[in-house]
């Protein structure tokens, strides 16, 4: 899970890391009122997901109450990178002499843990990783071992942060290493961190991404959930209990077993080439031993997204032989009733084959298209979904060739 930057910010200050105080609003009004209590110039920040807010016009400098009311109406609303700003942070106005670069991230290619620092931080950061890479210093990070203060001067000396502030990093990297491995962090980032004209270093940005395998440890976390940007049907999924991860494509995807859903994904945009770019439109999983109650969850979600067109349900019959899938499918038709209007192309394979699909050709739901093999199920899901939706409900149980 990422999350906001006042939100960052939060976690910094538990863990002691140097920020500035601000409180989020959610209309002018309240971005005014926050100023009025600061009384000082502020920074007006958009509150969004994703980097690049400086540049996007996210992020304005208010000299009085009535300024940060209005540069609030300018940015709530503001689209940033498809993210619409629904809350802005007040927080005061930092003059800033430097700009500098720090963060925390797991390492995956090398299996390990890598912290990043330079002395050249800011908004071009991103510019100066292509264009420099050497200003931008990597240096790997012992699980075991962590980042102490001797760890962290070496990455203060790696990133040629001044002398002048190096024992203040080198105290906020011990204090974001701690701030990554208490709170089960993926990524830790401070862009900028500054030195003001005081010589004080300050976090003036934050970004976390949480790891959330490891919320079970954390049941503080929960409170960092907003749901109100959360994808409703992700949302819903979890509340079930699925494997549910929403794409852009137009096919419903389900299968049991996440290596087949995956390589699902990959047959349909293969198949989907043939039909003018058709994608999938989810990643489900309903797992091994899956009931028709689990079926008719997950086909209850897949149909509710309104980009999907048609559905693939590709089941290899394990735990779950084929005749339990069958019927799940043909009970979660019967449960969503007139709900159900897309076309389904069922594909069964596995244990207990034959009887899965007798019974579903028997129900000969005017839905559902058994087709025998993969490859021509996600052709005619990709097939389906280019087709109208009313055209596209065939009356057929037609098999693959
Ligand atoms: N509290 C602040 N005081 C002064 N300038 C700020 C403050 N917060 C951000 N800035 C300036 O705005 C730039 C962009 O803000 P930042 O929080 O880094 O957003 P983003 O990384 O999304 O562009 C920073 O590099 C910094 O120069
Ligand atoms: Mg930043």
């Amino acid at each position: 899970m990422d999350l906001y930057e006042y939100q960052a910010k939060d976690l910094f200050a538990a863990h002691g890391v140097p920020v500035l105080p601000g409180s989020v609003a959610h209309t002018p009004g309240e971005a005014r009122a926050i100023a009025a209590r600061l009384d000082q110039t502020v920074v007006v920040k958009a509150q969004v997901k994703t980097g690049g807010r400086g540049k996007a016009g996210g992020v304005k400098l208010a000299k009085t109450a009535e300024d940060a009311e209005a540069k609030a109406g300018a940015i709530l609303g503001l689209d940033i990178k498809g993210h619409v700003t629904r809350k802005v942070l007040v927080t005061p106005a930092s003059d800033i002499d430097e700009e500098y670069y720090v963060s925390f991230l797991l390492d995956r290619a090398n299996r390990t843990f890598l912290a990043m620092a330079s002395a050249e931080g800011g908004m071009e950061i991103e510019q100066l990783a292509v264009e420099r890479p050497e200003a931008l210093a990597k240096i790997p990070v012992d699980a075991i071992a962590g980042v102490d203060a001797a760890k962290a001067r070496e990455i203060v000396a790696a990133g040629t942060f001044p002398a002048q502030v190096a024992d203040q990093v080198v105290d906020v990297l011990v204090k974001l290493w701690r701030t990554f491995v208490e709170e089960d962090a993926t990524l830790v980032e401070v862009n900028p961190l500054v030195r003001d004209p005081q010589g004080r270093v300050i976090a003036l940005d934050g970004k976390v991404t949480l790891d959330d395998n490891a919320s079970f440890r954390h049941p503080g976390h929960a409170e960092l959930v907003d749901s109100e940007a959360e994808d409703p049907l992700e949302a819903k999924a979890k509340a079930k209990d699925l494997n549910y991860v929403k794409l852009d494509g137009q096919v419903g995807i389900i299968g049991n077993g996440a290596g087949l859903v995956m390589s699902t994904l990959d047959v349909v945009a293969y198949a989907g080439e043939r039909w003018g770019g058709v994608k999938p439109a989810n990643f489900l999983d309903i797992g091994g031993g899956a009931s028709a109650e689990v079926m008719a969850n997950g086909l209850e979600i897949i149909l509710s997204d309104p980009d999907v067109r048609s559905v693939f349900v590709n089941v290899f019959g394990g735990i779950t032989a084929c005749d339990e899938v069958a019927k799940g499918i043909v009970r979660a038709l019967e449960i969503l009733g007139d709900e159900a209007r897309k076309p389904l192309v069922v594909r069964l394979d596995g244990n207990n084959v034959d009887e899965g699909r007798r019974i579903l050709a028997e129900a000969n739901h005017q839905l559902v298209n058994v087709v025998d093999t993969m490859d021509n199920a996600a052709d005619k899901a990709a097939e389906l979904a280019t087709t109208d939706l009313l055209a596209g409900s065939s009356n057929s149980t037609t098999s693959g060739a």
